[in-house]
């Protein structure tokens, strides 16, 4: 899922990180895995926003839109949990709906918003370099 602008791919990265720390809690650690999701979303969120606005980017209003049903979902989670009132399954069926929602945001979306600043900023589409290890057969 990188798209070859480094921020993003790192915010990404920890968005795969808190969300599967959240598929994996547990009553313990449950209420500490929504806050850091939350605390990731605003922060993931926020930057994206910062370069929308930094490079005039031309479809915010949607983007933006996406963004914010999501974080309404995790805020409303987070509320209803923090009184107690949502159960481990509820929470793990967020963490479901936050790992669905991702891979058609960062394809639709994200990859859009990185090809945009990359060529604001540097004049190109971005590129991903990958290393390939070819592991040659011993005859
Ligand atoms: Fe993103
Ligand atoms: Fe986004």
């Amino acid at each position: 899922m990188l798209l070859g602008h480094a921020p993003m791919d790192a915010a990404h990265e920890e968005f795969v990180e808190v969300v599967t720390a959240l598929a994996g809690c547990t009553q313990h650690t449950a209420l500490a895995c929504l806050r850091a999701v939350r605390a990731h979303l605003l922060s993931h969120f926020a930057v994206e926003q910062e370069w929308m606005q930094k490079t005039d980017f031309p479809a915010a209003d949607c983007h933006l839109d996406e963004h914010q049903r999501v974080l309404d979902a995790v805020e409303k989670v987070n509320a209803l949990a923090a009184v107690g009132e949502v159960g481990l399954q509820d929470i793990k069926r967020l963490a479901q709906a936050l790992a669905d929602w991702f891979p058609g945001h960062a394809d639709y979306m994200d990859s859009a918003l990185s090809a945009w600043v990359n060529k604001k900023m540097h004049g190109g589409a971005p590129v991903v370099l990958r290393r390939h290890v070819q592991v040659a057969e011993v005859a």
